[in-house]
């Protein structure tokens, strides 16, 4: 049903106007006590044995929506309800800003692909936190809260631009993310080399640890799969040296390996990030790089063209204790978290191990005792 109307509404849409509209749709509903109590059972993962611990949280399941879809945190119970068991909100910046001109978000459909340059369109810091604390959640789920750069402050004082966000919004997050890898902030993703990451999240870490006193708010890095293998060793190195909590890869690539012919070399070459579908063998490649270095260390999030359950089971095997989708939610629909959990609990039931967490970098550990 999704996939017919996809192809005969959203389709003919400009990407970012049918996103609006489906995000306007998910708010609506979960705005009516029936239905959205109705959607979140059918939706909901419910199996006992998906049940999951990490970053010292306790969720109903290990997949998760990953950050961009929900900006500004508007429609947090909305996406719990159609079954993402963690919500990644954010990016935010220090400041509110338009982001890039349109038209700035492009379907690779045969490629089952996006390419987007945002550029961080978002409220900015103090009015997502304000959001955040007036809430009255329907649902019980994990919100993450996704930090960046204002594009305006210069790269000299974006630890300040970071710090004023954790400052605003670590008392709502149930964990932080630093976000130092989207392609479309110029210079974002040089903070990801060791001598400017390691002030930066410092930095954070200790804005957190002020702002926060009742709890130690986790902290997770996000990551660029255009890292050379050896930067990727040296963040994994960073993030055990500095106790970091976890490691989230990987963000959009601003490569253009793996894409069919079939998009058009027009939409092929629009700059910005490029995922879905092309971007799942460098990310899965980059976790298992990662879980390989820190074990079991860290906690590590799979993110990076999971379309579906066979994905999202790759990725725990490779490492990963939660996965996220965003992509392949625009081409599969409503249902696509539903399946994914669903399919999880199938290949965990069938598989040797007796918990998800067993399961967690099994594969990985095999390559590596062979
Ligand atoms: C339109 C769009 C906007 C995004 N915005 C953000 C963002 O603000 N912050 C961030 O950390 N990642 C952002 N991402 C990256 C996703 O969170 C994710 O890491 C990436 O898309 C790979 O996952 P996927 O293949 O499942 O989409 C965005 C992705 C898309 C497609």
């Amino acid at each position: 049903m999704y996939k017919l109307f996809f192809r005969l509404v959203f389709k003919r849409m400009d990407p970012e106007r049918a996103h609006e509209a489906a995000f306007r749709w998910i708010r609506l509903a979960a705005r009516v006590p029936v239905l959205r109590t109705y959607v979140a059972a059918a939706l909901a993962p419910r199996h006992e044995e998906l049940r999951t611990e990490a970053l010292g949280l306790r969720m109903h399941g290990p997949f998760g929506l990953a950050a961009g879809f929900d900006k500004n945190a508007v429609a947090i119970d909305g996406m719990a309800m159609l079954g993402f068991d963690h919500i990644e909100i954010g990016t935010v910046t220090g400041e509110p800003q338009p982001g890039n001109p349109r038209k700035r978000l492009f379907r690779l459909v045969a490629d089952r692909a996006l390419i987007n340059r945002m550029g961080f369109n978002n409220e900015g810091s103090a009015a997502v936190a304000a959001r955040l604390a007036a809430r009255n959640p329907v649902f019980r789920t994990t919100v993450g809260v996704n930090i960046g750069k204002t594009k305006v402050v210069p790269e000299a004082e974006a630890a300040a631009d970071y710090v004023k966000s954790t400052e605003r919004l670590a008392a709502h997050a149930d964990y932080l993310v630093v976000n130092v890898s989207s392609p479309n902030t110029p210079g974002l993703r040089n903070l990801q080399a060791t001598e400017s990451l390691r002030p930066l999240l410092t930095a954070v870490r200790e804005a957190a640890d002020r702002t926060v006193t009742a709890r130690r708010v986790p902290l997770l890095v996000k990551i660029a799969p255009d890292l050379a293998d050896e930067d990727v060793d040296a963040v994994a190195d960073l993030a055990v040296e500095l106790g970091l909590d976890g490691i989230i890869a990987t963000n959009t690539t601003i490569a253009r390996e793996g894409l069919g012919l079939t998009s058009g070399p027009e939409l092929v070459g629009e700059t910005g990030g490029l995922s879905g579908a092309p971007l799942k063998a460098r990310s899965l490649e980059v976790l298992s790089r990662l879980y390989a270095r820190v074990g079991d260390r860290i906690t590590l999030v799979g993110v990076g063209g999971v379309e579906n359950a066979e994905d999202a089971w790759q990725r725990i095997l490779a490492g990963a204790t939660l996965v996220q989708g965003y992509s392949a939610f625009i081409y599969e629909g409503p249902f696509y978290a539903r399946a994914i959990h669903k399919g999880l609990a199938a290949r965990l039931a069938a598989s040797p191990y007796a918990t998800l967490a067993e399961a967690v970098g099994a594969e990985t550990r095999k390559k590596a005792a062979q």
